[in-house]
């Protein structure tokens, strides 16, 4: 077979591996070769261009440890992310919505009882966040658990600091599906821009921030888990997140009150923000 720029170059390489065992698989390798070739065409790629993806890539790649995954970083602020989210997470309407998980997880968080301060002397603004996990016909789920992480009021993670253990922690909803924790409030943050993926961002005249949010994967026995995000509303970068994680729905008011009694019944000697949020989720 002759190489060729025209179809039969393409015709050639499917052929390869039309008779590969796994269907699936054959499908997935078809629909990649050909999206491949077609987007090489339209661009007319040139050498240098097809080595400077190769350089990137190999970068990409070069950049990922046990902390760091420059390709999902990739992949996140690319769309690819929420796009593979929004095909696996079909739900019904009334459901809590999907987000992206993000690289700053930690399994492990302790179970702590309800109004603990998550915060655990972070920088950052006292805020006090509540509200109920239900189902989709909005009866609550006792014994729910919130897996909750965010930032600081700096915009950091404690895992971007050297030993810090910080904004993280495990809730349980009580007998009427009630959550409650003191933190403080979260702030817009820029993914990592130190790598291949920073630079992308830069060539694109694109900025690296993610509107301030709290993660939490919100489970319960007998329904799906759902990996979510809370949003404050207001936030100047909603319509411009660099990861398109934002949904409406997602988007709660953080209310500011000054010094007095806070929700958790306490004196709050300073000022402080309360959001409510309440999840739904599906049964399994
Ligand atoms: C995050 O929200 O933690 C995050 C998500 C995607 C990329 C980087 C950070
Ligand atoms: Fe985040």
């Amino acid at each position: 077979m002759t190489a060729s720029t025209g179809q039969s170059l393409t015709d050639a390489v499917l052929a390869t591996f039309r008779d590969a065992g796994d269907a699936r698989f054959r499908q997935i390798m078809s629909s990649l070769v050909r999206h491949l070739h077609g987007f090489v065409r339209d661009t007319e790629l040139t050498e240098a261009e097809w080595f400077a993806a190769i350089r990137f890539l190999t970068a990409t790649g070069q950049k990922c440890d046990d902390k760091r995954q420059e390709y999902i970083l990739l992949s996140d602020t690319l769309g690819v992310s929420m796009l593979v989210d929004a095909i696996n997470h079909r739900k019904p309407g009334g459901a809590t919505e999907t987000t992206v998980f993000g690289p700053f997880y930690l399994p492990g968080s302790a179970s702590l009882p309800m109004w603990s301060d998550i915060a655990n002397g972070c920088a950052g603004e006292p805020c006090y966040i509540n509200g109920r996990v239900l189902d989709v016909n909005g009866r609550p789920i006792p014994g729910a658990t919130l897996d909750i992480w965010q930032t600081d009021g700096d915009g950091w993670y404690d895992v971007q600091k050297p030993d810090a253990a910080f904004a993280r922690g495990k809730l349980t909803t009580d007998g009427e599906g009630r959550f409650g924790f003191r933190t403080v409030k979260p702030v817009s943050y820029p993914i990592p821009t130190d790598g291949p993926v920073g630079e992308m961002l830069g060539a694109m005249g694109r900025h690296p921030y993610r509107p301030a949010h709290v993660h939490a994967i919100v489970s319960a026995p007998g329904y799906q888990a759902v990996t979510t995000h809370v949003f404050v509303a207001g936030d100047p970068y909603l319509g411009s997140d660099a990861v398109f994680g934002v949904k409406d729905s997602l988007v709660t008011a953080f209310t500011a009150h000054p010094a007095g009694t806070a929700p958790d019944g306490k004196p709050c000697a300073v000022s402080f923000h309360t959001a409510q949020y309440e999840f739904r989720l599906v049964k399994e």
